[in-house]
């Protein structure tokens, strides 16, 4: 419906829309309903104590400090544990490299409104995470969609892509959101040496990579790529690195942080000067104090045990009750699974019906850059407890059964 507003409205606006995933999330607020739909981590798992414990200390001794504005690149302990975490990575970094930002939503804004011309070509993985879809549309990007398979970005299609000129390369290595995959070791390599060669930066974004309950972990590209270059204190090469607290705390504290050339950071900090100033003060340093000393890394541990374990389920639960010429992924870790319905189903057909059935899920198509996976759908494991997930599962399979049915 049009309103007055319609023509107020800058040019830019015409290419926004609300994230599909919200929309949808809201007939997953319902409580009947089980919801595969967010990329929402366990409730069950948040550390409330310890949140709880640290503010009260952050209150007694910090009172003032945490209550008043502070410098735009973020609490400088916490900028620091995270150069301390970088390091035992094999990346030297140093604070000048790390910016904190109000979730890496936030960075991923801060670095459309950095970089993005109208027209510039962004190179993303097809399928990829709509939110960064969703910030860069606002800012004129056309992407570029490179194919992804179970080992990643297919990095043998990437080379044509490049000469094309893009402005950076997007990519997901871990787990990535919505298809589970993890990028090849061989194809960080290669990545890497394509983007150096071609002069495209890459964008890195990692938020599940701590939450592998499977395989090796495998070095990130940003800790890659250092290698390939001379050894500094502070990392000056082709990455943009990002990474947040969300999935290993809590997301409501919106935090999360950018490792980057210093020249990167300095025009990210003049960017987020206009958008927010800085990040919650409070927040950093209570998340600084339930973080250090070795708390997270226990937490992680924990979280990982938990979602190995809902991961198992739904992948038995599938195995169980889904129609034969079904498939999904097998994440080594992290939060969601991609399944693939036979061609000849559309999961946005199935979604009212599943709703209908109290049983939520996202349809693939809202993270195709170009349209297309009709036939796809991202299902989450780690907010539903295991006995949600199997009458979860149950309900969807026996909506896709009917819909099978009907067709013959
Ligand atoms: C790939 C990816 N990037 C960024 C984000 C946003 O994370 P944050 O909560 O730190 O804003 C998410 C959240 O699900 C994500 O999956």
């Amino acid at each position: 419906m049009q309103t007055l507003w319609d023509h107020r409205f800058a040019q830019r606006t015409q290419r926004m829309s609300s994230s599909a995933i919200r929309e949808l999330l809201k007939f997953a607020e319902n409580p009947d309903v089980i919801s595969f739909a967010g990329g929402m981590p366990a409730p069950d798992v948040f550390p409330i104590e310890q949140f709880k414990e640290a503010c009260l200390r952050v209150l007694d001794n910090n009172g003032p400090a945490s209550l008043q504005y502070g410098s735009t690149d973020g609490y400088t302990p916490l900028r620091e544990m995270i150069a301390r975490h970088s390091a035992r990575y094999g990346i030297s970094v140093n604070s000048d490299n790390i910016l904190i930002t109000s979730g890496s939503q936030q960075a991923l804004d801060l670095l459309g409104k950095i970089f993005i011309n109208r027209g510039d070509r962004i190179l993303v993985e097809s399928p990829t995470y709509i939110g960064a879809l969703q910030a860069w549309n606002a800012y004129g990007a056309e992407f570029v969609p490179v194919p992804l398979d179970e080992h990643g970005m297919v990095t043998s299609q990437l080379e044509d892509r490049l000469r094309a000129g893009p402005k950076f390369i997007y990519v997901l290595p871990n787990f990535q959101n919505p298809t589970g995959a993890t990028l090849a070791y061989d194809r960080r390599l290669k990545l890497i040496e394509l983007a150096d060669r071609y002069g495209v930066p890459i964008i890195e974004d990692d938020p599940y990579g701590q939450l592998r309950f499977e395989g090796e972990n495998l070095p990130a590209i940003e800790v890659l790529d250092s290698q390939t270059r001379a050894q500094n204190e502070c990392y000056s090469g082709n990455v943009i690195y990002l990474s947040t607290f969300s999935k290993t705390l809590a997301p409501g504290i919106r935090l999360a942080w950018v490792v980057a050339p210093p020249e990167v950071i300095r025009k990210l900090i003049q960017a987020k000067q206009g958008a927010d100033l800085h990040t919650s003060t409070f927040n950093q340093i209570v998340a600084f104090e339930v973080a250090h000393g070795g708390f997270l890394d226990e937490h992680v541990k924990l979280i990982r045990k938990v979602y190995k374990e809902r991961r198992d389920v739904m992948m038995d639960s599938l195995s169980e009750h889904m129609p034969e010429d079904t498939k999904w992924t097998h994440p080594k870790g992290g939060l969601f699974l991609w399944v693939t319905l036979p061609a000849s189903l559309d999961t946005q057909d199935l979604f009212e019906d599943a709703v209908a059935e109290k049983v939520a899920f996202v349809p693939g198509t809202s993270f195709f850059a170009e349209g297309g996976g009709h036939n796809t759908m991202r299902l989450n494991f780690s907010n539903a407890c295991p006995e949600k997930i199997n009458e979860g599962i149950a309900r969807l399979s026996s909506v896709v059964k009917k819909h099978l049915a009907k067709q013959h």
